[in-house]
């Protein structure tokens, strides 16, 4: 499968006031000019008319990402591979795909029960993205097509689900780093790989082995800048809106991206950073990581 990026996430609040405030002042999406006014809340970072639909509900949780493949065909295929795999799916129909800005998509859940969706054709409206706060630019690559950024889900069947976006999906290995939380040796720890698809980002995708489901439904996700003032400036807001910290500035060993974590209104934590590495897939080699960090990154301290 040519999975190509992270085309869109859709997020559920009981609050949609809260998501707007933290999308809009404190991250500095715009609020999406062309979208239309059924309820929901969209934000745009790019060319993309957007990227974050937030829907109202009963619960403050990640709802799913939306991966987007490269063209009908490519749909096509991916819905090939998944009968092949064995793994059911099921197609949105004409207006759920106009509801989402896409030409056409499908429902499946991974190994570890999230729900994913798989895209084809999201609409790019060229509107300038003008951030309340002056993000001068969300880095996406060219025209959106390095996706919206990262995430991080945690899953309690590790090996089963990094199998499934590794031969179903079409990712490949970039990193992988093993934690050890628990003081008592007999603890077998918890593993976390990192995954990159046909983008440069370095991963697209971490899967982090963990049987506790995580406060709203999802461990990060990753949006990037351009310069460590578009940072600074976020970091200043942040202490402004007393937003809760997850952890300080830091740089990452594996991707180099320097960025700081906050708590979102749905409890999970959003990275927010900049300089994170662009990779030539056709010669690379996967990296066993013993570190997160070069510095920084320490827990609860802005
Ligand atoms: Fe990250």
């Amino acid at each position: 499968m040519d999975i190509r990026g992270l085309a869109y996430v859709t997020i559920e609040t009981t609050d949609i006031g809260k998501w707007r405030k933290f999308g809009t002042e404190i991250i500095g999406m715009m609020e999406s000019p062309n979208m239309p006014d059924d309820g929901n809340l969209y934000f745009k970072l790019d060319e993309y008319q957007y990227r974050f639909r937030i829907i109202p509900g009963k619960q403050d949780r990640f709802v799913l990402p939306g991966w987007e493949v490269p063209g009908e065909e490519a749909f096509e295929q991916a819905q090939k591979e998944l009968k092949k795999a064995g793994v059911p799916f099921k197609k949105g129909t004409a207006k759920e795909a106009a509801a989402r800005c896409v030409r056409g998509f499908i429902s499946l859940k991974d190994p570890g029960g999230h729900e994913i969706e798989i895209c084809w054709n999201p609409k790019l409206d060229y509107a300038p993205m003008i951030s309340p706060v002056g993000v001068p630019r969300f880095e996406t690559g060219y025209h959106g097509d390095m996706g919206l950024g990262h995430i991080a889900v945690a899953t309690p069947c590790l090996k089963e689900t990094r199998e499934f976006y590794l031969n179903v999906m079409g990712f490949g290995q970039t990193d992988y780093m093993h934690f050890h939380f628990n003081p008592d040796p007999k603890d077998p720890g918890q593993g976390l790989h990192f995954l990159h698809c046909n983008n440069p980002r370095h991963h697209s995708l971490a899967l982090f082995e963990d049987k506790n489901p995580h406060p709203g439904n999802l461990v990060h996700l990753m949006v990037e800048v351009e310069s460590l003032d578009d940072v600074g400036h976020f970091m200043d807001r942040v202490h402004q809106n007393k937003i809760d910290v997850v952890t300080g500035l830091g740089r990452h060993t594996n991707d180099k991206m320097v960025s700081m974590y906050i708590k979102t209104p749905a409890g999970f934590a959003m990275e927010f950073g900049f300089d994170g590495v662009q990779i030539d897939w056709s010669n690379y080699t996967p990296t066993e990581s013993s570190a997160t960090s070069h510095w920084g990154h320490r827990w609860g301290q802005g």
